[in-house]
C-alpha cells in the first residue's frame, strides 16, 4: 500500500509537470504585477497609468500596450503582462509595485476520470428559505450551460439592485442566456492562452464565452443554487429530483478555467470582478497543486483575502490528493472543504458462471446480452510485454487475439490512472467488458465505453479463486442499480486531501466535510469525455470540487437568514455545529478500509445545515485579526503588503490565539493557554458550560467555567489551558471543547502537537 501511494505521488507530480509546462516561451513569461488595495472607479485612467509604468521597462507605450494582458482596477490594483525576467524584476523594484509574480495554472478539483453518482444532498429546504432570494453566489469555474432546466428562474424576483455584474456575450452565449437565476456571466482566457497557446490549438470542443463545454462549472453552479427539477437521472441511475442547496439564490458565473485548468492571471481578474460585482459568497472548486504555496504568493489566498475584507465568504476545495499534508486552500480566511460520501451506492454487479455474485461499483447503463468468457489481463499480455505491465490494461500491452469477445480483468497501477482509458483500450482490442480491481476507489462511480465495474479487495479474492479453479470462467456485468440508505454514511472519501496545514499548522485544516462522492447535478451535454461518450444533461461525479459547492450553498442559506453576519461568523456557524458521528452513531471513518479519522480528515466534522442556521455562539474575526495573526507567524511587512497592498501596523498575536472556531497548537513546549471570544447569537438569557474531551497526555482546564448571556450580541472571552504530561511523539493528539447550555452545543475540535512537557 505504501509503495502504491509513493508511486502515485511521483506520477501525479510528473503528470502535472507535463501539463503545466506546455508553455514554450523561452525568454518572456506572463507576470502579474500587483499594486495593492486601492481600487479606482475610473478604469481608463488606471489602464493608461499601467501603460505608462509598463513603458518604463518595455521602452515605448506601443510595446507596453502589446505586453499588457489584464488590468485589475476594481477591487485591487495591478495588471498582468508578458515580460522578460529582467523587466519583471525592474517593475518589482518600482515604488508603486507591491509584488510581481509569474502567472501559473490551477487545476479544477475533479479529475476528468472521476464521474459519478448521487443526488444533491443539502437537506434543509423549506418554504421560508425559498422566499429569501437575494443572496448572490459567485462561481469561479468552467462556465455554465444556461439552457439546463436547473437554471430556470421560475418564481424568482428581479435581479437584486446592488448587483453590478454583467452578462457578457460571446461564442453561442448572448445576454438572453442570463435570467433571474444566472444574473451575471463573464469569461477570461488571455492568461490560459498565454500559457498554452490559442484555445483552438487544443483540438477540443469549447466556446469562447461563459458557455461550459467541460461540465464542471455547470455541475458546481447547479449544486449551489440549481432550481428544483423533477424526474432527472443519469440514464436512469439516481433518478429523482435535482436541486441546489439554495434554489432561490442567484448565480454570477466567472469562467476562468478551460479544459480543466485556470491561470493565475485570469483567476485574479475573476476575483477582482466578483468582489466588485457584489457577490455574497465565492465558490472555488479549484486550487494549486500541493504543497500549498505561501499565502503571499498564492492567487487564491490573495483574492480571498480581498473578498474577506469586503465581507465575502470564500468556500474552497481541500483537494483530491489522498495523503496527509496535501490539503490546499488552507488560508485561515478560506473555508476549506473535504469530501465525504452520502447514503447511496451504485452497484454494477458481476454474475459469475458458478452463480456467485461479485459486488461492483460503476455508473453503467449498458446491458450485457449473455455470459462472456473472463480473462485476466496478466494472461493476455501482448508479445514481449511482461504480465505485470499488461495487468494495468494500458495501450499496446494486451494481445487482441486473446481478449477478443472477453471480459478483461485489469488492475490499477497508481491512484491517478485514467480508469476510463483502460476500458477504451479493452474495447479497442475487441474486449466486451472490464472488471477493474481498484481497492482505493471501489465506491466511486465511473462511466465507461463498455460494460465495466470496479471491485474492492475482498471481491478480488473471491474472483481470483474462481479464475484459478475454473477452466473456462464466464461472467456477465449487470447494469447499475441505485441503492439507498447504505450505511455507514458519511464516510470520508479516500481521495479527500488531509491536514495538517503545511503553512500555518496552528490552524487545523480542512475545516469541514460535505458530500463529494457520486453527486448528481446539471451537466453540459457537449461534455462527453467522462460519460462514456454519451451525452447527458445531468451527471454524477466525485471530488472535493463537488463538496465545496455544498458548503457554498449552506453558506448562502445562512447569509439569507443573517444578512449582517461576517464571513467568519458564517464559517463559525457551519463549523461549530458539524457532527463527527455517522449514521451508525460511531465516529466517521475513512474509505476504503474504515480507518479511524481525526480533524485532519474533516476538520470540525460533517456539515449540519439546519443546526448551522442557529449556532448559539459564534467565533468572529476580521481582516485586522488575520493580519495580526500573520504578524505573529513571522510575516514581514513585505509579506503583508503582498497580501493587502496596504501598509499595516503589526500587533502580533500568538497564532493559536486567532479567534478561530477550532483550536490548534502545533509546537507545544510545556503549558499553553489559548484565548477565545464568543458572541451570543441566541434570543433568551442563558448560561453555557464547557465540556472537554482532553487530548491524550494533556490536562485541560477552561476558565471561566460559565458564560452567562442576557441578550444577542454580547461577547465573552475564555481561556483554554493545556497542561501536557506526555509528549505526543511528533504527531498531533486530538480532543474537543463544547460549550453547551442544554440546547445549543457549540463544538471546537482541538489538535495539539506536544513537543515537550
Ligand atoms: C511577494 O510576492 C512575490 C511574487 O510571488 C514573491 O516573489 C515575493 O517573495 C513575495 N514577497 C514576500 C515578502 O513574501
Ligand atoms: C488538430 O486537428 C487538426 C485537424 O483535425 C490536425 O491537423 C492537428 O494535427 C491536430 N492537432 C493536435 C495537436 O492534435
Ligand atoms: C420521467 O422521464 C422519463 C424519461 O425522460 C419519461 O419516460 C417519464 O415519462 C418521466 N416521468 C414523469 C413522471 O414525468
Ligand atoms: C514494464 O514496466 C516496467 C516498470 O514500469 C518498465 O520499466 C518496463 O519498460 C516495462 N516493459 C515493457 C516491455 O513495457
Ligand atoms: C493506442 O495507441 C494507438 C497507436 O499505437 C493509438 O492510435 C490509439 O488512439 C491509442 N488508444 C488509446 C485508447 O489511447
Ligand atoms: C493532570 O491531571 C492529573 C489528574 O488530575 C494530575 O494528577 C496531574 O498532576 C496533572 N498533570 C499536569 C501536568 O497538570
Ligand atoms: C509516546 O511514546 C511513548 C513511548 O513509546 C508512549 O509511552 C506514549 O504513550 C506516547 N505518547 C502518545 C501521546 O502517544
Amino acid at each position: 500500500m505504501n509503495k502504491l501511494i509513493i508511486n502515485t505521488l511521483a506520477l501525479l507530480l510528473l503528470f502535472m509537470y507535463v501539463v503545466t509546462n506546455e508553455a514554450t516561451s523561452i525568454t518572456k513569461k506572463h507576470y502579474i504585477v500587483y499594486m495593492g488595495d486601492h481600487s479606482y472607479p475610473d478604469s481608463d485612467s488606471v489602464i493608461s497609468s499601467n501603460h505608462d509604468l509598463l513603458a518604463s521597462v518595455t521602452g515605448s507605450t506601443r510595446q507596453a500596450k502589446q505586453a499588457a494582458i489584464h488590468h485589475y482596477s476594481k477591487s485591487f490594483r495591478g495588471f498582468s503582462a508578458i515580460l522578460t525576467a529582467e523587466q519583471a524584476q525592474q517593475l518589482g523594484e518600482t515604488e508603486s509595485v507591491i509584488s510581481v509574480f509569474e502567472s501559473k495554472t490551477h487545476k479544477l478539483q475533479t479529475t476528468h476520470s472521476w464521474d459519478f453518482l448521487g443526488v444533491d444532498n443539502v437537506p434543509q429546504n423549506n418554504a421560508n428559505i425559498e422566499s429569501k432570494s437575494d443572496v448572490i453566489v459567485g462561481v469561479i469555474d468552467s462556465g455554465v450551460w444556461p439552457e439546463s432546466e436547473s437554471f430556470n428562474d421560475n418564481g424568482l424576483g428581479p435581479v437584486p439592485k446592488r448587483f453590478k455584474g454583467e452578462c457578457v456575450a460571446g461564442d453561442q452565449f448572448t445576454v438572453e442566456n442570463c435570467n433571474r437565476k444566472i444574473i451575471g456571466a463573464r469569461y477570461y482566457f488571455k492568461g490560459i492562452e498565454e500559457l498554452d497557446g490559442p484555445l483552438e490549438s487544443q483540438n477540443k470542443t469549447f466556446f469562447r464565452s461563459a458557455r461550459d463545454s467541460d461540465g464542471h462549472g455547470t455541475h458546481v453552479a447547479s449544486t449551489i443554487a440549481g432550481s428544483v427539477v423533477n424526474n432527472v437521472s443519469l440514464f436512469g441511475m439516481a433518478s429523482g429530483t435535482a436541486r441546489g442547496g439554495m434554489p432561490s439564490a442567484r448565480l454570477a458565473i466567472y469562467k476562468a478555467c478551460w479544459f480543466g485548468f485556470c491561470s493565475d492571471a485570469d483567476l485574479l481578474l475573476a476575483f477582482d470582478d466578483a468582489i466588485h460585482d457584489g457577490v455574497d459568497i465565492i465558490s472555488l472548486s479549484l486550487g494549486p497543486d500541493f504543497p500549498q504555496p505561501s499565502f503571499f504568493t498564492d492567487v487564491n489566498s490573495i483574492g480571498s483575502f480581498h473578498a474577506l475584507q469586503k465581507g465575502i465568504l470564500v468556500s474552497a476545495s481541500a483537494g483530491n490528493s489522498f495523503l496527509p499534508s496535501t490539503a490546499i486552500n488552507v488560508a485561515p480566511w478560506i473555508l476549506t472543504v473535504a469530501a465525504s460520501s452520502i447514503d447511496r451506492d451504485f452497484f454494477s454487479n458481476v454474475y459469475l458462471g458458478n452463480s456467485k455474485i461479485l459486488q461492483g461499483t460503476s455508473l453503467n447503463p449498458l446491458k450485457m446480452d449473455k455470459y462472456y468468457g473472463i480473462i485476466s489481463a496478466t494472461s493476455a499480455a501482448a508479445n514481449g510485454v511482461p504480465p505485470m505491465n499488461a495487468s494495468f490494461c494500458t495501450n499496446n500491452t494486451l494481445d487482441h487475439n486473446l481478449i477478443k469477445g472477453k471480459i478483461v480483468v485489469c488492475t490499477i497501477e497508481t491512484v491517478t490512472d485514467s480508469r476510463r482509458k483502460k476500458a477504451t483500450v479493452v474495447r479497442d482490442g475487441g474486449g466486451v467488458g472490464m472488471i477493474l480491481i481498484d481497492p482505493l476507489l471501489a465506491n466511486v462511480g465511473f462511466q465507461f465505453v463498455i460494460p465495466a465495474t470496479l471491485i474492492g479487495q475482498n471481491e478480488a479474492l473471491v474472483h481470483q479463486e474462481y479464475l484459478t479453479t475454473e477452466k473456462n470462467p464466464t461472467g456477465k456485468i449487470n447494469p447499475t442499480t441505485t441503492v439507498f440508505k447504505t450505511s455507514p454514511a458519511p464516510t470520508m472519501a479516500a481521495f479527500s486531501s488531509m491536514g495538517p496545514n503545511v503553512i500555518t499548522p496552528d490552524i487545523l485544516k480542512p475545516d469541514i466535510t460535505a458530500p463529494g462522492v457520486n453527486i448528481l447535478a446539471a451537466w453540459s451535454p457537449v461534455a462527453t469525455d467522462g460519460t462514456g461518450g454519451r451525452s447527458t444533461d445531468y451527471n454524477i461525479i466525485s471530488g472535493t470540487s463537488m463538496s465545496c459547492p455544498h458548503i457554498s450553498g449552506v453558506a448562502a442559506i445562512i447569509k439569507s437568514y443573517h444578512p449582517s453576519w461576517s464571513p467568519s461568523a458564517i464559517k463559525s456557524a457551519i463549523m461549530t455545529t458539524a457532527t463527527v458521528m455517522d449514521s451508525t452513531l460511531k465516529p466517521i471513518s475513512r474509505d476504503p478500509f474504515g480507518s479511524p479519522t481525526t480533524p485532519f480528515d474533516f476538520g470540525s466534522g460533517h456539515v449540519n445545515p439546519v443546526a448551522a442556521l442557529d449556532p448559539g455562539l459564534i467565533y468572529d474575526y476580521g481582516a485586522d485579526d488575520i493580519l495580526n495573526f500573520l504578524c505573529g507567524t513571522g510575516a514581514t511587512r513585505a509579506d503583508i503588503q503582498n497580501l493587502t497592498g496596504a501598509p499595516f501596523k503589526c500587533n502580533p498575536i500568538p497564532s493559536y490565539d486567532l479567534n478561530y472556531p477550532s483550536i490548534g497548537v502545533s509546537s507545544m513546549k510545556g503549558s499553553v493557554s489559548v484565548l477565545r471570544t464568543v458572541t451570543y447569537v441566541g434570543n433568551v438569557p442563558t448560561v453555557f458550560k464547557p465540556f472537554v474531551e482532553s487530548p491524550s497526555g494533556v490536562n485541560v482546564t477552561v476558565t471561566p467555567h460559565k458564560l452567562k448571556f442576557k441578550e444577542a450580541g454580547e461577547k465573552m472571552s475564555f481561556r483554554v489551558r493545556f497542561m501536557p504530561y506526555q509528549s505526543s511523539n511528533g504527531s498531533f493528539v486530538f480532543g474537543s471543547v463544547t460549550w453547551s447550555d442544554g440546547i445549543y452545543n457549540v463544538r471546537s475540535p482541538i489538535g495539539l502537537n506536544v513537543i515537550s512537557v
